[in-house]
């Protein structure tokens, strides 16, 4: 087997400041954009993010229409309603204003909408049929109102595919959006276990991202146009994830304590952006493959502060339930790194060997998703061992990620990790 020798960094370009989305309308004028979707969830349609973008793209002449129908947990079926908007609509560029699913489901209207196709056409095997996109999609440029996904600096669009219950997406680097518009005036409004979550998230992604499989360890290859997105670790991502780490550390519990402390919120929100670029050039692995059958299982559990009646394990809780044991587990395959990574998290790993990189690491996790209020393990959100069988089934369809680890896990490791997620502390 030939194995891989190259790597790429893609990005989109990025915007920061307080009251930077007041320049939206200029952005597009420059893209060549005469008329825009703008793409936004329910909850956020009267938001002032969303008001001020359409805004903007009104004073500087752009006919904006606004499309309010994103899901918050998008489905084929909400992108397909999406891009038949887009398509009707005829637009040549689009805004995505909201957290990753508003962004995801712009994507993919754009994707569409440009490039006609069967549903299943570009969505990722086995699930779709993973074709590649055959060319550039209109000009997008996203405004993330959480600070968490980083899904404004990647190509990966996320929904659940209903008729199978199976969280699947679309990865392009086509469907990257050209900017992000990072401002931390838009996430002045997030609850406190919103916040949490998404800040956990990230930390995920770039913790994931550090330790993944070297990308010069993966199979290279048949021809340039299939080198995945998620690549592998390597020395761009490494620089962004690591920086990502520390400033998560620094500033989390500060937001989620207080949100009115614009330094910490205005760092966490790069931070964000930061995680993506790494995660997004070199993957992120089992935590986030282990995370879809968790949320797309949950039974009754409610998160403190989100509305009742709407059972749910946000994506970012279940992505950090299952990092400690993930990173006790890929310990082994890179403890130099693992040891990197707690001492970026602020643990003294001066006098540290490398038997003891998984446990540090798992216990800086562990030690801020105490302080930031998450829940005790998988069976503090409802999950028991007789669930674990189920866990492992809808993992293992996610080998896109999980075979970016860098110590394989079939079906027997991964029923040990959920088990050892059960309870963290
Ligand atoms: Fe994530």
């Amino acid at each position: 087997m030939k194995l891989e020798n190259a790597f790429a960094m893609d990005t989109s370009s990025i915007k920061y400041g307080p009251g930077v989305t007041r320049e939206i309308g200029f952005d597009m004028e420059e893209l060549g954009c005469r008329r825009v979707a703008v793409i936004t969830d329910s909850n956020l349609k009267g938001s002032s993010p969303v008001g001020i973008s359409l805004e903007a793209l009104r004073q500087r002449g752009i006919d904006a229409v606004l499309y309010d129908g994103a899901s918050v947990e998008p489905t084929d079926r909400s992108f397909k309603a999406a891009i038949e908007f887009a398509v009707k609509g005829r637009f040549d560029g689009y805004v995505a204003v909201g957290g990753g699913s508003a962004m995801d489901t712009a994507k993919a209207a754009n994707l569409y909408a440009t490039h006609p196709a069967d549903f299943m056409t570009y969505v990722n095997p086995p699930v779709g049929k993973g074709v590649p996109v055959p060319g550039p999609l209109k000009p997008m440029i996203a405004v993330p109102t959480t600070a968490g996904t980083g899904s404004e600096t990647t190509g990966v669009a996320i929904f659940d595919f209903l008729e199978m219950k199976a969280k699947t997406g679309i990865a392009s680097r086509a469907l990257r959006p050209v900017r992000g518009i990072i401002d931390p005036d838009n996430t002045r409004t997030l609850p406190r276990m919103v916040a949490a979550c998404t800040g956990l998230d990230q930390l995920t992604h770039a913790l994931e991202a550090l330790t993944a499989i070297p990308y010069n360890r993966r199979p290279a290859p048949e021809q340039p146009k299939l080198r995945p997105a998620y690549q592998g670790s390597n020395p761009i991502s490494h620089i962004w994830a690591s920086r990502a780490i520390e400033m998560i550390s620094a500033n989390l519990v500060r937001v989620v304590e207080d949100p009115s402390d614009d330094a910490a919120r205005g760092e966490v929100l790069l931070a964000a952006t930061y995680a993506g670029i790494g995660f997004g050039n070199g993957g992120v692995h089992l935590a986030h493959g282990m995370s879809y059958p968790v949320s797309g299982m949950v039974q009754g559990y409610v998160p403190e502060g989100y509305p009742p009646g709407h059972p749910l394990v946000p994506h970012g809780m279940a992505v950090c339930l299952n990092a400690p044991a993930v990173f006790r587990f890929t310990a082994p395959a890179n403890p130099a790194v693992h040891l990197y990574a707690a001492g970026l998290m602020g643990c003294d790993v001066s006098s540290a060997g490398p038997e003891e990189a998984g446990e540090l690491l798992a216990g800086a996790v562990i030690g801020l998703m105490r302080r930031v209020g998450m829940p005790n393990g998988l069976s503090a959100v409802g999950f028991t061992p007789q669930d674990v069988d189920r866990l492992v089934e809808g993992t293992l369809p996610q080998h896109r990620v999980t075979k970016l680890s860098p110590r394989p896990a079939g079906p027997e490791e991964l029923r040990q990790l959920f088990l050892d997620s059960m309870t963290l502390w």
